[in-house]
């Protein structure tokens, strides 16, 4: 069984200069958050290609995701600067995402965060673990006060996670997105750095 990060947390945030570029490396238990590899597309359209997971994200994640479509992300990730999509590491092997949409204009302080974690994963606290090391590290990395997430009226397990990560429910955004057929709530949870 896997041990339980949150328990566990032992931070430590690594920037790397590798060609020129950063890469970035937090390890919390036996998990880590890291830059993308090329090498990561089996692991990484092996775990995304889940009904499950797409139901719960923007239309932007594809269904069904395909090696073209994990080509993409990959290469994405690693172009755009500062980087901003990390994938969640078990055993070596990329088994989720983590990533930072930075906002602009008088909003440049906040971000929003997105994650997904395959779900043989799910239930084992390295959602929490992944969203309190990646607040941790993008509060410093980007310079930010706010940090927020807009998960769909019914994602109990990401409102928990968010709740254990220290974010506050703020309101609730009535009929705000079309997903999967119908018109849906988003609930808006942000983290303000105090100070
Ligand atoms: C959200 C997600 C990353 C959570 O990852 P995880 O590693 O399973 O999360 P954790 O184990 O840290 O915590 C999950 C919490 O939700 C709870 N939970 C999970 N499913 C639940 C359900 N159906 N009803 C009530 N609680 C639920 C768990 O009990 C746990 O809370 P607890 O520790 O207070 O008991 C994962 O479920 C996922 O990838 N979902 C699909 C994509 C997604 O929703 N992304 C977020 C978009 S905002």
């Amino acid at each position: 069984m896997l041990l339980r990060p949150v328990v566990l947390l032992y931070l430590a945030i690594q920037q790397l200069r590798v060609n020129g570029g950063f890469v970035m490396k937090i390890d919390f238990g036996n998990c880590k958050l890291r830059s993308w590899h090329l090498e990561d597309v089996g692991s990484l359209v092996k775990h995304a290609n889940n009904r499950k997971i797409w139901v719960n994200l923007r239309d932007q994640f594809p269904h069904p995701y395909t090696q073209t479509d994990g080509q993409n992300w990959i290469q994405t990730a690693l172009t755009v600067r500062p980087e901003t999509s990390f994938a969640i590491d078990v055993g070596g092997m990329a088994v989720g995402s983590i990533g930072f949409r930075l906002q602009t204009d008088v909003e440049r302080f906040s971000a929003e965060v997105g994650y997904w974690l395959g779900e043989e994963f799910w239930g084992r606290g390295i959602g929490t673990a992944a969203l309190k090391a990646a607040t941790q590290y993008a509060v410093g990395a980007y310079r930010l006060n706010r940090i927020f997430a807009l998960p769909f009226e019914g994602n109990i397990a990401s409102m928990h996670v968010l709740e254990k990560a220290r974010c506050r429910r703020e309101c609730q955004l009535r009929k705000s997105v079309y997903k999967n057929g119908q018109f849906m709530d988003q609930l808006l949870y942000a983290y303000i750095v105090e100070g």
